[in-house]
């Protein structure tokens, strides 16, 4: 019988890597797109040209297709922040020791918010630069995008819902959230993205929502990222695997594993897009609409470096597990 699944993994195999699946990325953007303001909208769908209704859900996987390129290659770190803690007991970011010489999630969009409100860049590396973000800012919510071991659980097999070869990376990232939306087109997503804008405007997010863009602040992008991955690596301990990585391995993770993510699953699927979405309006006010309002480049700006090492990390002997990524290419073993 045809079995779409295999067709999936095929498929994914072939194309490389997916991070939350294509449906976690386009619900990520639609819930963003709900929360832009009508300027930065305006400003977000001439970067891409696109004026569809679709203008973040249609780039907003790619990212993983780019890497799975040669010519795009060099960015597959940049969609992970390795933390090296020691789960289930204890988790924990510390940028200095995580990110690595090559980059991370978190300097990559330090790097991708100063290039994209900058204004002196080609509109290629500005759309670039926009697309990089909507997609990081999705990845940076999933727990094991967050998680050094077992290069972030993509060598953890697992059997989920009958699959027995599955890892724990990709059942997070892809196959949970398609169990529970039945889908995986823009459509699904931008079915769930609306139950989960229900939840953030008047269900249980409401009270929550705020707290979630908290001391966000674009002039301070990689404590700001560094926050958010910390947040999402604390789910490590406490709902990825509270029991450790054996406890995972004892038998199907359907049905009792997964009602444990599920929710854990949709509050950063919605946290993801409500703080995309505050993180462009914040870029769109302070870079875009003042330098059109001042007409020109501000010159202090003139001496700011865009190649965006300043934000990296000073430089550290490499780690095991730091080894053990780049020896696998940043991604064999993935499909993130
Ligand atoms: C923008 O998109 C339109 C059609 O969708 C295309 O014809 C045009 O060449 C694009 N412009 C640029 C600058 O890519
Ligand atoms: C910043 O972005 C540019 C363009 O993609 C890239 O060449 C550069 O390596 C990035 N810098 C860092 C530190 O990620």
């Amino acid at each position: 019988m045809f079995d779409p699944r295999s067709l999936l993994l095929t498929l994914a195999t072939l194309q490389g890597a997916q991070a939350w699946g294509s449906l976690g990325h386009a619900t990520v953007a639609y819930i963003a797109q709900n929360y832009l303001d009508d300027t930065t909208a305006a400003w977000a769908k001439g970067v891409l040209n696109d004026t569809s209704d679709s203008y973040l859900a249609n780039i907003a996987s790619w990212a993983d297709s780019y890497r799975a390129t040669t010519a795009g290659k060099w960015s597959a770190p940049l969609h992970f922040i390795d933390a090296e803690d020691s789960p289930p007991t204890n988790c924990n970011v510390d940028y200095a020791r995580d990110c690595g010489s090559t980059g991370c999630s978190v300097s990559a969009i330090a790097n991708y918010t100063q290039r994209v409100g900058d204004g002196r860049l080609s509109a290629a590396n500005t759309a670039e630069a926009l697309k990089f973000l909507v997609h990081f800012l999705g990845d940076i919510t999933q727990p094991l995008h967050d998680e050094a071991l077992d290069k972030g659980g993509n060598t953890i097999t697992v059997t989920f819902d009958g699959y027995s070869s599955d890892n724990l990376h990709s059942d997070w990232d892809t196959y949970i959230p398609q169990k529970l939306v039945g889908g995986s087109t823009l459509s699904d997503a931008q079915t769930w993205a609306n139950e989960l804008i229900a939840s953030i405007d008047s269900g249980s997010y409401k009270s929550v929502a705020p707290n979630w863009i908290k001391g966000d602040d674009i002039s301070n992008a990689v404590s700001s990222a560094t926050a958010w991955a910390s947040d999402a690596n604390a789910f490590v301990c406490s709902v990825v695997m509270p029991d450790g990585v054996a406890a995972l391995q004892q038998g199907d993770l359907y049905p009792d594993y997964y009602n444990s993510v599920i929710p854990t699953i949709e509050l950063q699927i919605a946290k993801g897009g409500y703080r995309l979405a505050n993180w462009l309006n914040s870029i769109y006010s302070a870079n875009i609409a003042k330098s059109k309002r001042d007409g020109e480049i501000m010159v202090s700006k003139k001496d700011v470096d865009l190649s965006g090492r300043s934000f990296l990390p000073p430089p550290i002997p490499l780690s095991d597990a730091k080894r053990k990524r780049a020896a696998a290419g940043f991604g064999c073993n993935h499909r993130h």
